[in-house]
């Protein structure tokens, strides 16, 4: 059997996707996830997929009792991936509270296990939200970064603090944290993908929901920025290749090849695209017309953001691989898959 490894948020988007990847190379999975913005059935579609059923145990991190007894019950753990949190923007400002502590004190609480249960080794999903609006594009690991926009982006900044001094005074522990730009797309199998509940909050959900039928119309927010075509710009990463960074981390904490004890890396492609663009190719890639319209900006969204990635692909020695159009013709075939759409 192969190394183990703990992933949380197991059941989640980029948790699941990750799972695939890791059962792919060898690595025995279990999962934690509570469940509240995921099914079980993922966990019957990872299956699928990889022909190996990872272990699930499904209870919400902040239940410190469930925690012991799920530590005391898988006793070999040899790395933890830290997904499980709650991510919606918007619902971060309404309940703030409920945010910080959902994502921070189950971070607590895991950093606990690893001290109690001599777990070395952890990956945490951070955002590119650390950064704010920057003042330089691209942004490299080394870009200060702003007051946070939102509660939501202000757990994963403090999240980083929070690692940077547990690692400082806990020798035996290993931390990467993996700053995601904007993940989009699903497996090729179409068996696993982004669930997003009622109405998407995020574009490429929102556009392929449109053009499925289920949306009238796909909001634009904003055509007047500094930008060559007035809309935002963003670094799209596909999913899978987003998940192959994690098992890269993961490999690194293991092999013991880290430079530091506290790591952070962006993962992104490193090529900013418009709404427009991200919306244009989405149509050429898959044929389908989606109708939208420009409305004013959205409060709190930044201009344009993309990553320099020089660092995760030589010191990584990772890169993304997946072409725009490839991504988005991924979404719209799991958008089409989970309606039932020929
Ligand atoms: C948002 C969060 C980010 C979080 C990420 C993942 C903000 C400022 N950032 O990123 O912290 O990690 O989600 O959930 O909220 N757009 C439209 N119409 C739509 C939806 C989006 O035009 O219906 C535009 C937005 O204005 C933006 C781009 O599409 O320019 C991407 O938006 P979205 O997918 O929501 O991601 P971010 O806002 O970049």
């Amino acid at each position: 059997m192969g190394r183990q490894i703990l992933v949380t948020g197991g059941t989640g988007y980029i948790g699941s996707h990750t799972v695939v990847e890791l059962q792919a190379v060898g690595f025995d999975v279990v999962i934690i996830d509570d469940l509240s913005n995921s099914s079980a059935e993922v966990v019957d579609n990872i299956e699928k997929i990889s022909g190996i059923r990872p272990a699930f145990e499904e209870f919400n991190l902040l239940d410190s009792v469930k925690l012991e007894a799920f530590f005391v019950k898988y006793s070999k753990i040899d790395a933890i991936i830290h997904f499980a949190a709650f991510k919606a923007v918007g619902e971060s400002v309404e309940k703030p509270l409920a945010y910080y502590r959902n994502n921070l004190v189950s971070l607590m609480n895991i950093l606990d296990s690893m001290s109690k249960y001599k777990i070395q080794n952890l990956v945490f999903s951070s955002s590119c939200t650390v950064y704010g609006q920057p003042d330089q594009l691209p942004v490299t690991e080394n870009t200060p970064k702003k007051d946070a926009e939102s509660p939501y982006g202000n757990t994963k900044a403090i999240a980083e603090e929070v690692l940077r001094d547990v690692v400082k005074v806990t020798p035996d522990i290993k931390v990467i944290a993996l700053r995601y730009f904007n993940p989009i797309g699903a497996h090729p199998s179409a068996l696993i993908g982004e669930l997003p509940n009622g109405v998407p909050n995020n574009l490429v959900p929102f556009i392929t929901q449109t053009a499925a039928g289920l949306r009238k119309q796909l909001s634009v927010f904003g055509d007047d920025y500094n930008t060559p075509d007035g809309s935002c710009i963003r670094d799209y990463i596909n999913v899978v290749d987003l998940a192959k960074a994690h098992v890269v981390a993961i490999n690194r904490l293991l092999e013991n090849s880290n430079t530091e004890r506290y790591e952070f890396f962006n993962v992104g492609t490193g090529t900013g695209v418009s709404v427009l663009e991200v919306l244009n190719t989405f149509e050429k890639a898959t044929g389908v017309k989606v109708n939208y319209q420009i409305v004013a900006r959205r409060s709190g969204d930044i201009e344009k953001i993309y990553a320099d990635t020089t660092i995760a692909n030589t010191v990584l020695g990772w890169k993304a691989e997946t072409s725009l159009s490839d991504t988005l013709l991924s979404a719209w075939n799991w958008e089409k898959k989970i309606r039932k759409i020929k």
